[in-house]
């Protein structure tokens, strides 16, 4: 039998889904306190619900738990302090033009902004960049990986996930940073967590409870407005 289909839309639901998707935001400051393994296994349950092609569901997350993302962090900040170059397991964009480039360096000036960082210290923004691999003090970190043999769909597939995965969290009040920057020390990752060749990873999503009245919380990016996202023909 066909499942049955949607109830037509309810203003109670829509308002709920406006009300998650407008207020999400990536969070760069954490409390150290760590999250119940059942919220957690909550959260992933909602974001397993994502439809995938062939409802192949290529995802997978390592959660580390509170130690275990402590050993992380201390090893990621020594690795990254010295590694060079981007050792991704997917490509990374070479370069950002147009609206690329513009919505960019947006969502850039709004951060630093926030945080009083002048455009031109150069040091000052380096070493908020270098909180990506502090995790932005988060209490843990899910690693995203994807088989490497399902190309790129599989990143399709597991990029729903992720966006998913960000507001179902955020409906539990769990503040997420999704992070391509742990994705540019990918082997280091992997190698880190045992994860094998055959996997890639997507990127990482460090998750916990926000620092609710720090600045860098309290800033939101811009979106491009429906006529530069969509066209009707
Ligand atoms: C796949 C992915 C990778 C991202 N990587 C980073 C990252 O490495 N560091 C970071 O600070 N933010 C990262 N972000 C967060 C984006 O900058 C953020 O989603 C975007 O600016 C929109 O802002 P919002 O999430 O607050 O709505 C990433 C987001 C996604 C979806």
């Amino acid at each position: 039998m066909h499942a049955q289909s949607a109830n037509p839309a309810s203003e109670a639901d829509l308002e709920v889904l406006r009300r998650l998707t407008s207020s999400r935001y990536t969070c760069r400051a954490y409390e150290p306190t760590p999250v119940p393994n059942d919220v957690i296994e909550r959260i992933v349950e909602i974001a397993g619900k994502t439809a995938s092609w062939c409802n192949t569901q290529p995802w997978h997350l390592l959660v580390a738990s509170a130690q275990s993302t402590e050993r992380f962090r201390d090893a990621l900040m020594e690795h990254a302090a010295h590694a060079t170059g981007v050792d991704s397991d997917l490509p990374f964009p070479e370069e950002y033009r147009g609206h690329f480039a513009e919505r960019r360096r947006d969502a850039g000036y709004r951060l630093y902004e926030a945080l009083g960082i002048e455009r031109s210290d150069k040091e000052r923004r380096n070493a908020q960049s270098f909180e990506n691999f502090r995790l932005f003090g988060a209490p843990h970190v899910a690693i995203v990986t994807i088989p490497a043999e399902l190309g790129p769909y599989a990143a399709v597939d597991c990029g729903a996930f992720i966006g998913a995965f960000l507001l179902a969290a955020h409906a539990h009040g769990i503040a997420t940073s999704p992070q391509a920057a742990l994705a540019q020390h990918a082997k280091f990752v992997r190698r880190h967590f045992g994860i094998g060749d055959e996997r890639y990873m997507v990127c990482g999503i460090s998750f916990g409870y926000a620092q609710a009245g720090h600045p860098v919380n309290n800033f939101k990016t811009s979106r491009a407005p429906v006529e530069q996202i969509m066209q009707i023909v």
